[in-house]
């Protein structure tokens, strides 16, 4: 049995590439680390059945602790690293970027030593092992209306979060050319599917408008952002951590540009008839002050990973949305559930007028 280490594992993408790993690969076993910040939940990994529960096993594990880090490398000796861990929402990394420079980059560099302190032989490295650091297109900035990122548009982040995790990537491949580790970097469009945290776009306005309260929609609207389910990441993944070339760049996304005020009105009007209820309404959506720094629009040019590894994304979007509202509202105590104290005092601080159950 191969063992893989999964970092952030209890996170939005982590949880759903835990269930996908364990229900496609019978012969993995999957150890987690995971700080379980608030954005991290052990329900997320509830429910697997009962074959595949006994193939996980977690950790409540800071990636910044390096002497945590090391036990659990000499404790479960993994062969691949799928590297989810990190602060991950923009809007946060505005107010908070300590903890972004200390997760995503500092975290980053203490898995990496693991790997090479772990996985070092006389002549290279241990056969078959991989360092998969999942990354993001933010990295590459914002682009105009035309144009796509491809691998080598250079590295131009502009957030907190983005500069953190262009700084991660950078620090992955230096470690490749330096030490030749065997390492693989993604750079993925924006996600959606089940588990994700209420503070994104997708689940925040289906949780907002299930209890009508307003959809805050930052400054005009009509910035871009190109969607992919969450099944369809996953899978890119797994084949870039099967297949890839030690030292390659895949972007990931999923071809579905469009502007957050169609999406939201999109979503309304999907689950005004979902749960039949005329009081979701665009009515409720509201333009709020816009996110300082806002990336106007994304757009990735995937056909890399398609050329070379054959992936391409399988769920259409009308789909794919359809399916994330039904599960959210077949999971509304999930929702409430992972709305945490530490979640709700950084809104009360930052966003009052924003924070759940007040935007008004
Ligand atoms: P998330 O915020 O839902 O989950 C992050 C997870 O990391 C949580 O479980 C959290 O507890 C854990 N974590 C945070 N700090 C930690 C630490 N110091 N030590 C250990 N665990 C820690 O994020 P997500 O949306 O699932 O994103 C996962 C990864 O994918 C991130 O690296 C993100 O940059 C990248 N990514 C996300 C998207 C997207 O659309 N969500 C797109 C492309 C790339
Ligand atoms: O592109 C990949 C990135 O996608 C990931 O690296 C990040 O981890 C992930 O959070 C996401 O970043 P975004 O900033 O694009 O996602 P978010 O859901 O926060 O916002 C999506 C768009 O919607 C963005 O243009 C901001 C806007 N927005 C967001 C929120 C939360 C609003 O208009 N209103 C909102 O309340």
């Amino acid at each position: 049995m191969t063992t893989v280490l999964v970092t952030g594992g209890a996170g939005f993408i982590g949880s759903n590439y835990v269930r996908h790993l364990l229900e496609t690969e019978p012969g993995a076993k999957v150890v987690v680390i995971d700080k379980l910040t608030y954005a991290g939940n052990l329900a997320n990994l509830r429910d697997l059945p009962s074959g595949q529960a006994g193939r996980l096993s977690f950790h409540k594990v800071d990636v910044a602790d390096a002497p945590a880090v090391a036990e659990v490398f000499s404790r479960f000796q993994p062969r691949s690293v799928v590297h989810f861990a990190a602060e991950s929402h923009v809007d946060r990394s505005i107010h908070e970027p300590q903890v972004f420079l200390k997760t995503n980059v500092v975290g980053t560099q203490v898995l990496l030593d693991a790997c090479r302190e772990s996985w070092k032989v006389s002549d290279g490295w241990q056969e078959g092992t991989v360092f998969l650091q999942v990354s993001t297109d933010e990295v590459y900035g914002t682009l105009g209306p035309e144009g796509r990122f491809t691998e080598d548009t250079p590295l131009a982040p502009r957030s907190p979060y983005s500069a953190s995790k262009a700084a991660a990537d950078m620090l992955v491949m230096a470690y490749h050319n330096t030490y030749g580790l065997p390492v693989a970097v993604t750079r993925c469009s924006n996600n959606y599917g089940p588990y994700q945290f209420p503070e994104k776009l997708i689940p925040l306005m289906i949780r907002n408008a299930l209890n009508h309260e307003p959809l805050p929609v930052y400054g005009d609207g009509r910035q871009v952002r190109d969607w992919l389910h969450v099944e369809d990441h996953c899978r890119a993944l797994e084949l870039v951590r099967r297949r890839a070339r030690p030292g390659s760049v895949y972007n990931i996304g999923g071809g579905t540009e469009m502007e957050n005020i169609e999406l939201v009105k999109l979503l309304v009007a999907k689950l005004r008839e979902v749960v039949a209820d005329t009081a979701v309404d665009e009515g409720l959506i509201r333009h709020v002050t816009d996110r300082p720094g806002h990336d106007r629009r994304y757009a990735i040019d995937a056909s890399r990973i398609g050329d070379e590894l054959g992936w391409r994304p399988q769920v259409a979007f009308a789909d794919g949305l359809e399916r994330t509202i039904r599960w959210y509202i077949e999971h509304t105590d999930w929702l409430e559930s992972i709305i945490s104290g530490e979640y709700m005092d950084f809104y009360e601080k930052n966003y009052r007028d924003l924070a759940p159950g007040r935007a008004g």
